[in-house]
This record gives structure tokens, sequence and C-alpha cells, in this order.
């Protein structure tokens, strides 16, 4: 009986001093992460509304169809989805943003899928895929427009004090979009916010509230004398991104007849 038990004695006190000198096995289990929630998740998801869903029709108007054409003639014809950006721009001055009717007429058009189409929309904040105001003011706020001059932050602060809205929010009278964007390439003028198509550059609090004011006297002006809106560009005075304090290189003559051309010397 002993003979019979032994090796099963031994064997499992083997086991119980081979385990406890194992490292300990790692756990199996994987932690559960989840992304911080988005706080709006208006960038990725369409959801159908009165005045953006797919049984509004849209169609091009004469004279973009027209511009469709120039567009497509630079394009070989089997890669015309190439010019799927610029004619999604054009859908959107046309009907105000690009609405889901929008970006179906140009797959349309195009021949492509329309989640590609979609896929283009989505990816590119330049198109507004909810109506926005009738000035669509993109604020910068990256680190160099944080840093220079005034500093966005108060560009932010006085543009939400004068328009009573905040991120992403329109007006009501429907004149104005605000909007926190990322860096807009004009880093040297900080701060800086684009409205519709313009840059208005070296900014301070005041002269934004003066702008914004200027564009709604000018929105609402039904007298028929314009108000003056500031020119875009800097507001500082500076002709472009030439430095403040005046040029600081290239000041002297030029050292070396050598280093002209021949016909300008
Ligand atoms: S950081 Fe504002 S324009 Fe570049």
């Amino acid at each position: 009986m002993a003979s019979k038990i032994t090796p099963y004695v031994f064997g499992s006190a083997a086991r119980r001093v081979c385990i406890a000198s194992r490292p300990a096995i790692r756990s199996q289990r994987r932690a559960f992460v989840a992304s911080p929630r988005v706080a709006s998740d208006s960038l990725f998801v369409h959801r159908d509304s009165a005045d953006n869903n797919a049984s509004i029709p849209f169609k091009f108007s004469e004279q973009n169809n027209a511009v469709i054409k120039e567009i497509l003639a630079r394009y070989p014809p089997q890669y015309k989805k190439a010019a799927v950006m610029p004619i999604l721009d054009l859908g959107q001055r046309q009907h105000g943003f690009t609405s889901l009717s929008v970006m179906n007429e140009v797959a349309r058009l195009l021949e492509m899928p329309p989640m590609r189409v979609y896929e283009v929309a989505t990816f590119y904040t330049m198109y507004n895929r909810n109506p926005v105001g009738k000035y669509h003011v993109q604020v910068c706020t990256t680190t160099p427009c944080q840093l220079g001059g005034c500093g966005s932050d108060a560009i932010v602060k006085a543009i939400e004090g004068h328009l009573g809205v905040h991120n992403g929010e329109t007006t009501k009278d429907n004149l104005f979009t605000y909007l926190e964007v990322e860096c807009l390439g004009a880093c040297v003028n900080a701060p800086m916010v684009q409205i519709n198509d313009d840059y208005y550059e070296d900014l301070t609090p005041e002269s934004i509230v003066s702008l914004l004011k200027a564009l709604e006297a000018s929105a609402k002006d039904v007298a028929g004398t314009p108000s003056k809106v500031p020119a875009p560009g800097p507001a500082s005075g500076r002709e472009s991104c030439e430095p403040t304090g005046g040029l600081t290189s290239l000041k002297g003559e030029p050292w070396g007849k050598e280093l002209f051309k021949k016909e300008f010397q």
C-alpha cells in the first residue's frame, strides 16, 4: 500500500516545491482602459436633423457646374475623384455648409462611394458639416498664438464676452459662429483669427471687439451705407510679417559686385 501511495505523496510535494520556486505567473487579465470621454461627438457622427438629412435635395448651380467642369479638366478622367476637395468646397460655399446632401451629390458626380466622400469631409475641419453663422470666427489657440502678443486667451475672453457664446456656438441672430481651432499658419502675427476666408492678425482684445462690431454693423446695415469693416491682415500697422522693431538683418550695402547678376551690374 505504502509503496503505491509514495509516488503521489512525493509527487505532490515535489510539485508544491516546484510551484513555490517558480516566478509568479503574470496575470492574463489586462486592465480595461477607456479613452477619455469626448465632450462633443459632432466631429465624428452625423445625426439627421431638419436642415441636414439625405432627403434634402441639392444640386450645383449653373455657374458652379461650369466651375466643376473646369476643375475636372485638371485631372485625367479615370482620376476624377481627385477633385473631391475643391468640389466639396464649392458645395459648401453654395449651400452654406457641407451637408449630407452636398456630400452625396459630390459622390454622385465623381462616381465615388459616398463613404469615401464622408471620409474626406470628416477629416478636414474646413468642411463645416453643420450650419454656421454669416461670419465664421475661428480663433487660433495653439501655443504660438497663446504666447504671442496679448495671447489668444485674451482674444477668446473678449470674443466670448462680446458675443455671449462659447466655443462651437452660434449667436441667436445667426451672425457669428465662434470656434477655437489649431494653428492657422500665421503664427508670426499672433494672436490671430480667421473670419470666413480672411485672416485678422496682431489682435488685441480691443481690436477684435471693434472688428466684430464693424462686421455686425455691416451685416445689419439695411440703409445701404456699408459700415467700414477693417481690412484683413495685421491690425498692428505691420505691412505683413516683418519684424515689429524694423529690419534687423540685410541692412547694409551688398559687399560684392560678383553677387549681382550680369544684367544688374
Ligand atoms: S499658432 Fe496661431 S497661427 Fe500658428
